[in-house]
């Protein structure tokens, strides 16, 4: 196959191009370069313009009939030419690319700002997935779970629980009272407790149960405080129970809520229905106990409340404090939700934003 073709009609008879030629080439390769729409066009240009039938490499071909000088000046006169066309190609390539990768983007765009109509499934409310994770810890460790009504009278919710009507610890409770009875005895109850007298009253003992539910306070609400919060009540009666069962308890569940590097401290406290009593910290689960802004600067937080059942209140519910001895603990979920996902307001728990909830 001759390598000699003929030149196309149009481009007229092949002879060496001057200085004006190479210079009109170059033009007319820079408007074709800009012209080519998309890739393919400018592999046609690119061909035409620099490949093997193109006039460039006719021109080359022709170079060594030409005397020596001729033809070094010509031959780097069209290399110059052809290095400029093919920077030219080269740009107007990656132009193109981009341009043909944009279309596939924009072709292939999945639209994830989409509001559907139908709203999901939903899930449960973040204080209602803590409740369920603590019920599954204490189920693991052989409790039941127990319940008991939030209308309470005064007798389950203070003077069973060894708070006669003048005792002062009644005060620091500012109760919500119930328009029904004689005067101050119907309430919404303000603690968990009195559902350890509703679970000693039924006379089957041992006991190891844990109570979750809804606790009503005259609080001004804020950023830590709600008018309406839970609570998780544990009562434990059996044989022989001692503050080290207490104190034993508080570690293996505090463990299993927060995780293993988080400990548990008590402190000396008060509580009517308990004797002793304590109240239970967990160290700062931001600062792991350093001290930080979270824990204003004590390495600890305070989580609840404890103690050794009161005899007063084994007696009250009939069960017999020589015999039988236990321990009771309380502390509050929403609480506990706020320090696992490190939750600034705890006012957003009621406040029903659906984007609040929805990251949890
Ligand atoms: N009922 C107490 C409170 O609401 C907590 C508590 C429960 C303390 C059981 C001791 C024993 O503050």
């Amino acid at each position: 196959m001759s390598r000699q073709r003929p030149a196309a009609a149009d481009e007229g008879p092949i002879v060496p191009p001057t200085t004006a030629g190479l210079a009109a080439l170059e033009a007319e390769a820079a408007r074709r370069v800009a012209e080519a729409g998309d890739l393919a066009a400018l592999a046609e240009v690119e061909a035409e313009l620099v490949g093997r039938r193109s006039r460039l490499n006719a021109w080359k071909r022709m170079l060594g009939g030409l005397d020596e000088t001729t033809r070094r000046n010509l031959g780097e006169a069209m290399n110059e030419t052809r290095r400029r066309i093919e920077a030219g190609l080269a740009a107007r390539r990656a132009t193109l690319e981009t341009v043909a990768r944009g279309r596939v983007l924009e072709a292939d765009r999945l639209d994830l700002t989409e509001v559907l109509a139908v709203p999901g499934p939903g899930h449960l409310h973040p204080v209602t997935q803590v409740r369920e994770e603590l019920e599954d810890i204490f189920l693991g460790m052989g409790y039941e779970i127990a319940e008991g009504p939030e209308v309470e009278t005064d007798w389950y919710n203070f003077t069973a629980l060894n708070m006669p009507p003048d005792h002062p610890a009644r005060s620091g409770q500012d109760s919500f009272y119930l328009d029904v009875g004689d005067g101050e005895s119907v309430l919404l109850r303000t603690h968990t407790s009195p559902v350890q007298i509703r679970l000693l009253e039924r006379g089957e003992l041992p006991i190891y149960a844990v109570i979750p539910g809804l606790v009503y306070r005259r609080d001004t609400p804020d950023a830590s405080h709600l008018p309406i919060f839970h609570q998780i009540e544990g009562l434990v009666v059996d044989r022989g129970v001692t503050f080290g069962d207490l104190a034993g308890t508080i570690g293996s569940f505090t463990r299993a809520i927060f995780g293993a590097d988080v400990s548990a401290r008590l402190r000396p406290g008060y509580f009517p229905f308990t004797e002793p009593s304590a109240e239970f910290d967990i160290s700062c689960t931001i600062c792991k106990g350093a001290g930080c802004r979270t824990c204003s600067g004590v390495g600890f937080i305070e989580l609840g409340g404890c103690g050794m059942v009161h005899p007063a209140v084994l007696e009250s519910a009939g069960v017999d404090p020589e015999a039988w001895s236990g321990f009771a603990f309380g502390f509050g979920i929403d609480r506990v939700t706020i320090m696992r996902h490190g939750i600034e307001d705890i006012r957003s728990f009621l406040e029903n934003d659906v984007r609040f909830l929805s990251a949890f």
